[in-house]
């Protein structure tokens, strides 16, 4: 591994499996299973394992998104990954792609954008949540995610750039609608979030008043399958209703 590395450290202490993500580097990292010498892992690769002064085990591995989103400050609620996966493959959002995104929230949804496309631009309205989406960044390595703080409804005639995707999740998703063809290239794709009918509705005529094509708004679910000893099914607790994803094109 190299200096300035994120990895995981991973353990299992009373049945019970515990992580940490750190950064390489010549420091110390104290946990209550006892201090690791985090400059011993210069000389290891993902899969070796380290020995706390007390003598725990870790096991390290090279952190992935889905552990940047176990492990993110939340403000609010996070989009789930089940949204977030029909996003990116509905969108076809790829490495040379950026991205214009709002209300930033934690910044969960940024993340994983930011973790395929190029660029993504992000803003969010409340100072704090700011703060703590760019921690959030920061902590997943993410360079590439920038994040203004600012009402998108205001910011978005100002906007210079022009961009691949569009993701909006905020209230006021139909106000940003009419100014999007400005920055939306010619083929791009629209994604709003939406957690009510009402204001699906809203997205859907601002929609069609800006000429979109291609305009489907679905949901998705996801339903986990349990495991035991006296049989198998459908798990009894589940995610419910999250939103509504519309996806247009330009
Ligand atoms: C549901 S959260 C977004 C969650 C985010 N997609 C995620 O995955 O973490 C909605 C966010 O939009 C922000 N917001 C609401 N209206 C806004 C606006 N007009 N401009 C920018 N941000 C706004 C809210 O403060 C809130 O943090």
């Amino acid at each position: 591994m190299q200096s300035g590395e994120l990895i995981m450290l991973k353990t299992s202490h009373r049945g019970k499996v515990r992580e940490f993500i750190v950064n390489v580097s010549e420091d110390e990292f104290h946990t209550d299973f006892g201090i690791i010498d985090l400059s011993v892992m210069l000389d290891k690769s993902p899969g070796d394992s380290v020995t706390s002064h007390k003598g725990q085990e870790f096991t390290i591995q090279r952190p992935r998104m889905p552990d940047f989103f176990n492990h993110a400050k939340r403000t609010g609620a996070p989009m789930m990954p089940k949204d977030i996966g029909s996003i990116i493959a509905y969108t076809g959002l790829n490495k040379d792609d950026s991205v214009l995104d709002a209300g930033t929230g934690s910044g969960i949804l940024a993340m994983y954008l930011g973790s395929i496309a190029k660029r993504v631009l992000s803003y969010e309205v409340r100072e704090e949540f700011v703060k703590v989406a760019r921690q959030n960044m920061a902590s997943a390595g993410l360079d590439n995610v920038e994040i203004r703080c600012g009402n998108i409804v205001e910011e978005i005639s100002s906007i210079e750039e022009s961009f691949d995707v569009v993701t909006l999740d905020t209230q006021e998703s139909k106000d940003v609608i009419p100014h999007l063809r400005r920055v939306l290239n010619p083929g791009g794709f629209l994604m709003t979030y939406s957690p009510f009918f009402e204001q699906t509705k809203d997205i859907r005529k601002a929609i069609d008043d800006a000429g979109f094509y291609d305009v489907r708004t679905m949901e998705f679910s996801e339903r986990e399958i349990s495991f035991s000893e006296r049989g198998t099914r459908p798990a009894t607790s589940r995610v419910g209703h999250t939103g509504f994803i519309t996806i247009a094109r330009l």
